[in-house]
């Protein structure tokens, strides 16, 4: 029997693992030997950044939460560390299945590495090249101590390559990120607001903003918000709000243009609902441009990198830059009708989870922990 404990954290963590779980349970049923514990950190906790996920997702409750809420980034990767360190002492895994960059990730990864449980990572080898980023530090410190690497592209084979991981322990499968995307389009779900706001297709831009470089200094979001407003000609802009970015906006004097609404972030099917409908979407978050371009709908990210690149290079995304003056140019494109079109990044097919639980499960026994007390 392996088993494996599957760890999430925050809120892009739970779409990378919804698909794993799935096809766990699937195989589990036909009587293959794999099980899973899923753990989640709690770095996000509140009912719309965490448990709507859950339930949209078909995710099942945790096994474990470690509950370690907010803090700073030492507070919340120590407290990870320690809760996790506590639970794999108690009852050992087989592998521990960590995902994406965020802080969670990490912690886990060095409290099983530590303990000699080896590490498989899912989106492993993605590199910004912007140290100024926390998820860059993450993805670094988690690919050095990671045992198998399960990768989005042929980027992230070549970045392990070049830092020394020998082919065999590098799986290049695809997106589970994706896999959600495809198994829950038939879902998607019109959110309240598109009636109250009387929204049509391609009649508005959906924004996400929450990386510190933008949201944390108010005068900057302020000047990004302004400029947006300011070049999409009375465009509505739907912007769903991350608490981190909601506590700056509130302290702002004076009130946003009219065009833009302000929404508490939306569940997975209500904000793809939207987006895939959008005119664009500006953001500064990863996942979202993945989806766009499986999505062809535009998107702006305002960000000088991007540990993605086949969004820009095949997909539909585009880097601004943090410079509030790049976006009135970009705008003029989308409104003239010169976005590219784009196409979707090789094995980005719905079909990952099930290669990387046929990997795993085929992994030499020999190459995992088997001092587990789990049955
Ligand atoms: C984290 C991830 C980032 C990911 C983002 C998506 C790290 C380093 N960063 O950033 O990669 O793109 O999640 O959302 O792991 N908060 C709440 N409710 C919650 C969660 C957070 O109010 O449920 C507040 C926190 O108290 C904090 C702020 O939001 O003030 C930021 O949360 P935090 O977990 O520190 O990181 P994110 O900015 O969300």
């Amino acid at each position: 029997m392996i088993n494996l404990d599957l760890i999430v954290g925050a809120r892009p963590n739970f779409m990378k693992i919804a698909p794993i779980i799935r096809e766990i349970e699937r195989r589990a049923s036909k009587g293959d030997a794999v099980r899973y514990r899923l753990v989640h950190t709690g770095q996000h906790y509140d009912r719309n950044m965490s448990g709507s996920f859950f339930e949209e997702l078909g995710i099942p409750e945790p096994h474990v939460n470690l509950n370690v809420g907010s803090g700073s980034q030492a507070e919340q990767t120590a407290g990870i560390m320690i809760g996790y360190e506590k639970l794999l002492t108690d009852r050992k895994s087989n592998l521990c299945v960590v995902v994406g960059d965020v802080t969670s990730t990490m912690a886990c990864a060095i409290a099983a590495k530590k303990l000699l449980v080896p590490v498989a990572h899912i989106e492993g080898g993605i590199r910004s090249g912007d140290m100024t980023m926390p998820e860059e530090i993450n993805r670094i410190v988690t690919d050095s101590i990671t045992d198998y690497f399960f990768t989005t592209s042929e980027t992230a084979n070549s970045n392990l390559r070049r830092s020394g991981v020998e082919a065999q322990r590098i799986f290049f499968v695809g997106n589970t990120m994706i896999d959600t995307l495809i198994y829950s389009r038939p879902q998607f779900r019109k959110p309240a607001l598109w009636d109250s706001l009387n929204l049509e297709e391609k009649s508005y831009i959906v924004l996400t903003l929450h990386r510190p470089n933008n949201v944390d200094d108010p005068a900057n979001l302020r000047r990004l918000l302004d400029e947006i407003s300011n070049s999409s000609e009375g465009m509505q802009i739907i912007f769903a709000v991350h608490p981190r970015t909601r506590k700056i906006i509130n302290s702002f004097k004076n009130p946003l243009s009219p065009s833009i609404f302000i929404a508490e972030p939306l569940g997975y099917l209500e904000f793809n609902y939207l987006v895939e409908r959008s005119q664009a979407v500006i953001t500064d978050s990863g996942g979202i441009t993945e989806e766009t371009t499986v999505m062809g709908v535009p998107c702006m990210t305002l960000r000088n990198s991007t540990e993605r690149p086949e969004t820009v290079t095949l997909g539909t995304n585009e880097l601004l830059g943090t410079n509030p003056d790049s976006i009135t140019p970009a705008m003029q494109k989308l409104l003239t009708g010169q976005w590219k079109k784009g196409t979707i990044p090789p094995l980005w097919d719905g079909h990952t989870a099930e290669r990387i639980i046929e990997i795993i499960c085929n992994l030499n026994p020999k190459s995992l922990n088997n001092k587990t007390e789990l049955t």
